[in-house]
């Protein structure tokens, strides 16, 4: 595990992960897909089209929810999965707003120090690749649930289609092919062996993944039980533990997933809900917008250098934040209020100024008395009946641990690499963390999915989201504010070059030739670090966007190979 030629692997294979996808500006302000009542958006057509025919069988969003998480997983095993976890927020047409948090958790065996060395430095790889990496997974608890408590159609008629699609198949595309290949050795280091996924794969070819079907059958016939207490649950944790998991049967009986409170604050005339903890998301998205919301955006222009300026220097605020106070919150107290309360931003913001940086070193998170405490996939779908959702769901790194469950069908999660493994050490997305996102049995890691619904004086506006790790949340800011303060419509919002700040490093990550080079120049100048490497592309997001007339529009970001289907 520790061997160089892993560790170059899987530094090439998370870079590949990333499509490079041509970057364009955006010239004309053309809507995507309309729809007049009902539509789903995905990272994958037939997904998206699978959640549709839910719709049209008489299903709701919750219906079409389990559907296309679960078609994602069959089509998509990059990020959609049986083996992860993810977090939905939804608003129903009677305006009542939820969030269910299904992220994995720590498995029972774990301590806080399992990825230290005897000399207390973090062992590469450990939490990313293999079968320690694995969270306890909870995507079938989170998709039973959801549509038990708010949907209306049987289990199997749901799921029928989806064990169709696994057993005859979906056609592999380009950029599916291109990763296949990108991946084969790091999945052959891992699994010893050639798995269903490999570099003899061309586009155009047919998956069937059998396995996939007969395990998605065994949960249609016994329910969500099948997954953590019956066949499937013995045969996984069989497999987990021949492979050196920690994981056993009594982790899996004992997964949940929990209805939380989302997060929701005011920005202009939208009310924005979004993910509460273990996700970072919406309070961040949050801390961020209240901090901007006194800059007139819209005078400055879209991606124009004092809006960059003024959003960079509110996300390196928020996420220095992030780091020290976010976690569990099961296990930790987080100061929900005050982080996102008008005068403790504005006290963030005070040394803000247009004449040069903050430095990231100077910066640290705010104060907060009597404080003690010491590669995913989105989609949205708005039903028919006016319900709205908006789902993250992720094995964290592509392929996740890259451990495959071949008499299963599915990838395990990496999301272990999410806690602080260390306080001060960079995890794979360059975040740092500190106790209250330290290891403890049972715990949830820190996420920054920010699946987010938008209203619009009091109305349905928008549902919308995006994987990415940590640039997410800055991802789905940038869309909303993209619609909202510069008039683009949903698809453009959602095409649009994008720029990041995490607080640490202390730079500006930048999607290669979105940005003139005038305009980078200008923030040089200012003190600035570019970084134009990092990141080929950030974020790719999927929303849907209701029209004054009542229609729907689809932003499928042109990233992937991400499709609207409507009705
Ligand atoms: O929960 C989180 O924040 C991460 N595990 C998400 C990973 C992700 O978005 C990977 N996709 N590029």
């Amino acid at each position: 595990m520790k061997n160089r030629f892993l560790t170059l692997l899987i530094l090439f294979s998370f870079i590949a992960c990333k499509d490079v996808s041509k970057q364009h500006k955006t010239e004309v302000n053309t809507r995507g897909t309309i729809a007049e009542k009902a539509m789903v958006v995905s990272a994958r057509k037939e997904a998206s089209e699978i959640g549709v025919q839910i719709l049209k069988l008489g299903g709701n969003a919750f219906d079409a929810m389990m559907a296309t998480e679960m078609a994602l997983a069959v089509t998509y095993p990059y990020a959609g999965n049986l083996g992860g976890g993810g977090f939905l927020v939804f608003r129903l047409a009677d305006g009542t707003k939820g969030a269910l948090d299904y992220r994995e958790k720590a498995p029972l065996a774990s301590t806080k120090n399992m990825y230290l060395d005897d000399n207390g430095n973090v062992i590469k790889n450990l939490s990313t690749v293999g079968s320690m990496a694995i969270g306890v997974p909870g995507t079938i608890a989170g998709i039973f649930e959801a549509q038990q408590k708010y949907g209306k159609l049987d289990v199997k008629t749901v799921l029928k289609p989806v064990i169709e699609l696994a057993n005859n198949g979906f056609v592999v595309t380009k950029r599916q092919a291109k990763r296949f290949a990108a991946y084969d050795s790091i999945f052959n280091a891992v699994n010893k062996k050639q798995i269903l996924f490999n570099k003899s794969i061309k586009a155009g070819d047919t998956i069937r993944n059998k396995a996939l079907a007969h395990t998605l059958q065994r949960i249609s016939d016994h329910g969500r039980n099948e997954f953590y207490s019956g066949k499937t649950a013995e045969t996984l944790v069989s497999f987990l533990q021949s492979e050196g998991s920690i994981i056993t049967l009594e982790d899996l009986k004992k997964y949940e997933a929990k209805w939380r409170n989302p997060v929701t604050f005011e920005y202009d005339d939208l009310t924005i809900t979004s993910m509460s903890p273990p996700s970072s998301g919406g309070i961040c998205l949050g801390q961020i917008m209240k901090m901007i919301e006194p800059f007139d955006l819209n005078d400055y222009g879209h991606n124009a250098l004092k809006t960059i300026q003024v959003i960079i220097e509110a996300e390196k605020r928020a996420y220095a934040d992030r780091s020290y106070y976010l976690g569990d919150p099961d296990f930790v107290d987080i100061p929900t209020e005050t982080l996102l309360s008008d005068v403790y931003l504005q006290d963030r913001m005070n040394n803000f100024s247009f004449e040069k940086p903050t430095p990231s070193d100077d910066l640290s998170h705010g104060n907060i008395v009597g404080y003690e405490s010491d590669e995913t996939t989105h989609y949205s779908i708005v039903d028919q009946f006016g319900n709205a959702i908006a789902v993250t769901t992720t094995l964290n790194g592509a392929y996740g641990s890259k451990l495959y469950a071949e008499e299963l069908g599915f990838f395990l999660n990496n999301e272990m690499d999410d806690f602080s493994s260390k306080p001060g050490e960079p995890n794979y997305f360059g975040l740092i963390g500190a106790e209250a996102n330290s290891i403890a049995p049972e715990k949830r890691m820190l996420s920054s999915m920010t699946p987010t619904i938008v209203e619009k004086e009091g109305e349905l506006y928008m549902t919308v989201g995006t994987p990415g790790g940590s640039t997410i949340i800055t991802s789905v800011l940038q869309t909303i504010l993209n619609v909202h303060e510069f008039g683009l419509t949903m698809q453009n919002a959602v095409d649009a070059p994008r720029f990041h700040h995490q607080w640490l490093p202390d730079e500006i990550r930048m999607e290669p030739n979105g940005f003139d080079d005038k305009l980078i120049k200008e923030l040089e100048a200012l003190g600035y670090t570019i970084n134009l490497k990092r990141s080929p592309v950030i974020g790719k997001v999927d929303g849907i966007l209701i029209l004054d007339n009542g229609t729907l529009e689809g932003g499928a970001d042109h990233r992937g190979d991400d499709t609207a289907v409507g009705f």
